[in-house]
């Protein structure tokens, strides 16, 4: 579509095209001509649905806090399912997970060699020194967010202490890569990859990051792995999860044959994962799911 200089800009703002988003859609257009991927206009979200995501992930973090205060040893992940299901629905959300492709719970706990998408049971009881992964998407008047945390139950041992922190620096190395206008999604899976390796980890390739806000998955995908200068430029507007699975052992995985959906190390060691929600801003990002 082509936007007229007076013309009401396509962001919603009610500015003249030429006062809001002219310079910034000619700023992407030279960048694609000297050769980089750019963006395309639906991975840019309007201050609008900026907005309707932020409350979206209000109630996100808010479910995975929840979970924070109340997880312990003895319970099992049906009754955190049920905290984070009740959490949502009196606050007037919908647990996105519920349902998408078939899912049959409303967040998924993965425990230990579980690399994502376990899937909640009354009979899965959390042990002293498990490590376990909540991720939790909301979604709010439809607008998505999407965020997961590691809890530690008990006393867990030194290895396991290590992996759920070095990952969690993984994601906060992943969204310092971030600089507007001049990284790319490759300088963010750099990152992500090198501080995983270096601690003698490695990361998961089959899963990744993904835009994110009027639905659960949407294009980009987001590398954990990969090469600095290669891959999309990252520009004001764009809004993406970073969430490396980082594993103990090995790379490999292999999902479960019985329900299709849970993921685990091949090499039976443990794996962590950390997920935000990011906002790329004018100068830097804001993490939208804090
Ligand atoms: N929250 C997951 C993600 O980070 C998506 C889970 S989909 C489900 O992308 F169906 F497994 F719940
Ligand atoms: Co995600
Ligand atoms: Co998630």
């Amino acid at each position: 579509m082509i936007f007229n200089r007076n013309d009401k800009c396509w962001c919603g703002s009610g500015l003249k095209y030429k006062k809001c988003h002219m310079e910034f859609d000619e700023r992407l257009k030279s960048l694609k001509q000297e050769g980089y991927k750019v963006p395309t206009r639906k991975m840019i979200k309007t201050p609008e649905q900026i907005e309707g995501i932020r409350k979206s992930a209000k109630i996100n973090s808010g479910l995975l806090d929840l979970i924070e205060e109340n997880i312990k040893e003895g319970m099992s992940t049906e009754e955190i399912n049920t905290l984070a299901h009740e959490y949502t629905v009196a606050r007037g959300g919908i647990p996105a997970d519920l349902n998408y492709e078939g899912f049959p719970k409303s967040i998924c706990t993965s425990i230990n060699d579980e690399v994502c998408h376990g899937i909640p049971s009354k009979d899965r009881i959390l042990k002293n020194g498990d490590i376990i992964n909540v991720d939790a998407t909301t979604n709010l008047n439809g607008y998505f967010s999407d965020a997961s945390r590691m809890f530690e139950i008990g006393v867990v041992s030194e290895e396991a202490g290590k992996l759920v922190e070095v990952t969690k620096e993984c994601l906060y190395k992943g969204i310092e890569a971030i600089k507007p206008w001049k990284s790319s999604l490759g300088d963010v899976a750099a990152a992500v990859q090198e501080h995983a390796e270096s601690n003698g980890y490695s990361v998961v390739r089959e899963f990744g990051g993904h835009g994110v806000g009027l639905a659960i998955h949407e294009e980009p995908f987001v590398y954990h792995f990969g090469k600095r200068g290669t891959g999309m430029i990252l520009v004001p507007g764009m809004i993406f999860t970073i969430e490396p699975m980082v594993n103990g052992g090995n790379r490999k995985i292999f999902i479960d044959k019985e329900n299709g959906w849970t993921v685990f190390t091949a090499d039976g060691s443990l794996s962590a994962q950390w997920e935000h929600t990011i906002l790329v801003t004018e100068d830097g990002v804001e993490i939208i799911s804090k």
